[in-house]
């Protein structure tokens, strides 16, 4: 990263929030899983991947787990919303998550040719560009470039940092055209009506996400629909209390992993397991967890496919 874009980020988010992200990257990728009082993940433990494989192998369950991994399903996902403006009647946000992209099995062949299928307005991708939570990043930028080529509609692609993503992958993935909030907003329009789309920086590892500061610019007044991007469904109850409409996130891959009939074994976040995929209500506040498109440690899923979702947003009558 140039230091004249480490400075622009600087200015951009306030040196508390870069300071912050950037001493536990550092700290991170300097021992990974180490008594930091960082939380142990489980994406982190290196001999799981391992493990998992010769698993899977001895199983005979390996050939079909990857093949899984690339068995897309597009969901179509109604929303209604109470504040939406009348011209976003049926307006449709391609959700994406978790695409960690360098361990996509095919290389994202699949799922270029499955987005270039769907029909949307807006797409947004909630976290986790890269597969490991540390090193480099430049191979992520390669594969991005292909994916966000195969991403069109009117209204651009907006995106948000996860735990597997650094700070410094922001400047690469904007010159490819993504809009990333980082603790911030910005306004969707149509015609002369506008619904308000907020991002926080990733609350689960980093614990960087100020959704006060994120809905800074948001107007206060009713009534506005305001949609929350959030790598995880951690900070639900504080989006509740701070009016988010939808609250949109990944970061669980829905288990990856399952028990026939689609039980996760874990579900790697600090909320109940009513929260970890699928449309969820918290109070008055709607969520959707997507199981995501991509896979950690392993490119492989059983019992739970991969997801990419489309919201069609609705006014309540
Ligand atoms: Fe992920």
């Amino acid at each position: 990263m140039e230091t004249n874009e480490l400075s622009h980020i600087f200015e951009r988010i306030g040196s508390h929030h870069a300071s912050r992200r950037l001493e536990l990257q550092t700290i991170h990728s300097a021992i990974r899983s180490g008594p930091t009082g960082l939380h142990i993940s489980f994406e982190n433990l290196d001999r799981v991947g391992p493990l998992l494989k010769a698993l899977l192998k001895i199983s005979g369950l390996w050939n079909r787990a990857v093949r899984n991994s690339l068995n897309y399903e597009i969901v179509e996902h109604p929303v209604r919303l109470q504040n939406l403006p009348p011209t976003f009647q049926g307006f449709r946000i391609l959700h994406l998550s978790d695409l960690h992209l360098e361990g996509i099995a095919d290389g994202g062949t699949a799922l270029h040719r499955v987005i270039s299928q769907i029909d949307y307005d807006l797409c947004v991708i909630t976290g986790d560009f890269r597969l490991l939570t540390y090193g480099d990043y430049q191979h992520t930028l390669t594969c991005l470039a292909p994916l966000v080529k195969h991403i069109q509609c009117t209204h651009g692609i907006i995106g948000i940092l996860g735990n597997h993503d650094f700070l410094e992958m922001v400047p690469g993935i904007e010159t490819l055209g993504i809009r990333m909030l980082l603790n911030e907003a910005v306004p969707i329009q149509r015609g002369a009506e506008t619904i308000w789309i907020a991002g926080v920086d990733d609350a689960h590892w980093y614990e960087v996400a100020d959704l006060t500061k994120a809905l800074q610019a948001v107007p206060k007044q009713d009534p506005i629909a305001r949609i929350l991007l959030a790598h995880s469904p951690e900070i639900i109850e504080e989006a509740a209390l701070a009016d988010i409409d939808l609250y949109l996130c990944g970061h669980s891959h829905g288990g990856q992993i399952c028990m026939p009939g689609g039980t996760p074994i874990i579900v790697n976040s600090r909320c109940g397991r009513e929260y970890a995929a699928g449309s969820w209500r918290h109070h008055h506040m709607q969520g959707y967890t997507t199981r995501g498109v991509g896979t950690s440690l392993l490119p492989v899923r059983l019992s739970c496919r991969p997801e990419i979702v489309v919201h069609h947003l609705f006014a309540t009558t």
